[in-house]
C-alpha cells in the first residue's frame, strides 16, 4: 500500500505491519467471540442520514466545549494502555499530537511514560484515566499525582471489576512491561502459564467490588472533575457524577455488549441533559463522529485509530489520523447542511428503530 493513507483504516493496514503480532494482536482484538468488537464498527454503517439541502455551509465551525475546555472539533483522544508498544516516544508522542490538534487526550492508567513525563511535554488540557485498585491507596496516589502535574478531570472506568477475556493475548503469551507510574507502589507476580500475565496483573490487583458507594469515596479524594466511563444502559445513569461515557471499552470487556452507537440514544435520553454524555467505540470515520453527534454525544472518544496512527508514523501519524476525522467531520456537516456543532440534531439520522418517513 502507498504509505500515505487516506482514510484512518489504512492506518490500520499500516501499523499490522509495523508491529509485532503479538503487540498488534493486544491493539486490535476484542473479548471472545469478537462479535461486539464487529458490532461496533457495523451499527454505525446500520445509520444513514437525513441530509439537508440548500444551507450557505461556505463556513464551518466544528469547536466545541468539553466542562468548560474549548476544542478544535468534538473529537479526543480516548485512554488506551502500553503506546511504547506502538512507538518509542510512546504516550509523549500521542500527547503531543493532540495538543497540537488542539483536543483532550485522556491518559490511561496503562501508559508506558509517566504521568509527570506526559504532563512535561507540552501544554495542553488532559484527563486521567484510573482504575480502583484493590488496594485504594494506589488508586488514591496515582490521582494526587495527575492532579499535580495538572490533568484537569478524572476517568473512572467502571466496567472492569475483572479483565475481560482477550483470547489472543491468552494464545499469544502477551506479557506486559511493569508500569512506570505504579513502580514503588505495586509489584505483582506474573503468573504465564498459559494465561496472559495482563490477565494475572488485573486479577491480582483490581478492585471487583468497586461499586455506586465508591463514587462518594472518590468524589472525597478529589476536586476534579469526575467522568464515569462504560455506562451502557439507562438503569446506570447516574447524575452524580459530571460527564457519563457511553463505552464498552472498545468490545475488550463483555463480549455480546450492545455496540456503543446502537445504545448511546437510550443513555442520552435518560441523562436528559443534566451532564455531558461523551461516547466511544468504533468510530473510524467523520460520518461516524457525526452520527454520535446527532444522536446526542457532546464528543467522541478515538482509541484503536490513535495507536495504528502512532505504529505506523509516530507522532506525527497520530496527528494525521485526529486531522483525518476532523476534516472528514466537516465535510459531512457540509454535505448535511450544518454549518456549527449544535447545528447536527437528531432528525439528521435515521436509525434501524426510526419509522421510515
Ligand atoms: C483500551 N481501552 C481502555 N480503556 C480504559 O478506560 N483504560 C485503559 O487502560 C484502556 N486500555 C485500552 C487499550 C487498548 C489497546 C484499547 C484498544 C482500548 C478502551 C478505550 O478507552 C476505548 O473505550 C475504546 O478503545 C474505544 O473503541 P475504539 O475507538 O478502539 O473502537
Amino acid at each position: 500500500m502507498d504509505s500515505e493513507p487516506v482514510n484512518v483504516r489504512e492506518f490500520q493496514t499500516l501499523a499490522k505491519e509495523a508491529l509485532p503480532k503479538m503487540h498488534y494482536d493486544y491493539y486490535a482484538g476484542g473479548a471472545e467471540d469478537e462479535h461486539t468488537l464487529k458490532e461496533n464498527v457495523e451499527a454505525f454503517q446500520r445509520i444513514t442520514f437525513r441530509p439537508r439541502i440548500l444551507i450557505d455551509v461556505s463556513n464551518i465551525n466544528m469547536e466545541t466545549t468539553i466542562l468548560g475546555y474549548k476544542i478544535s472539533a468534538p473529537v479526543m483522544v480516548a485512554p488506551t494502555g502500553f503506546h511504547m508498544y506502538a512507538h518509542p516516544e510512546g504516550e509523549v508522542a500521542t500527547a503531543r499530537a493532540a495538543a497540537a490538534c488542539n483536543t483532550i487526550m485522556v491518559l490511561s492508567f496503562g501508559s508506558s511514560c509517566t504521568i509527570e513525563e506526559v504532563a512535561s511535554s507540552c501544554e495542553a488540557v488532559r484527563f486521567y484515566q484510573l482504575y480502583v485498585y484493590k488496594q485504594r491507596y494506589v488508586s488514591a496516589q496515582l490521582l494526587a499525582r495527575a492532579e499535580s502535574n495538572g490533568f484537569k478531570a478524572v476517568v473512572l472506568t467502571a466496567d472492569t471489576p475483572k479483565l475481560g477475556r482477550r483470547e489472543a493475548d491468552i494464545r499469544n503469551k502477551l506479557t506486559i512491561p511493569q508500569s512506570k507510574n505504579l513502580e514503588g507502589l505495586l509489584s505483582v507476580e506474573a503468573d504465564s502459564k498459559g494465561g496472559s500475565d495482563f490477565g494475572a496483573f488485573a486479577s491480582q490487583t483490581l478492585d471487583p467490588s468497586l461499586n455506586w458507594k465508591d463514587i462518594a469515596w472518590l468524589k472525597s479524594m478529589t476536586k476534579l472533575p469526575i467522568l464515569l466511563k462504560g455506562v451502557l444502559t439507562a438503569e446506570d445513569v447516574e447524575v452524580g457524577v459530571d460527564a457519563i461515557i457511553v463505552s464498552n471499552h472498545g468490545a475488550r470487556q463483555l463480549d455480546y455488549a450492545p455496540a456503543s452507537i446502537s445504545v448511546l440514544e437510550e443513555v442520552v435520553q435518560a441523562v436528559a441533559g443534566a451532564v455531558p454524555v461523551l461516547f466511544d467505540g468504533g468510530v473510524r470515520r467523520g460520518t461516524d463522529v457525526f452520527k454520535a453527534l446527532a444522536l446526542g454525544a457532546q464528543a467522541v472518544m478515538i482509541g484503536r485509530p490513535v495507536i495504528y496512527g502512532l505504529a505506523a508514523k509516530g507522532e506525527y501519524g497520530v496527528k494525521r489520523v485526529l486531522e483525518m476525522l476532523k476534516d472528514e467531520l466537516e465535510l459531512t456537516m457540509s454535505l448535511n447542511g450544518c454549518c456549527t456543532i449544535k447545528h447536527i440534531t437528531r432528525n439528521h439520522v435515521r436509525t434501524e428503530g426510526d419509522k421510515l418517513r
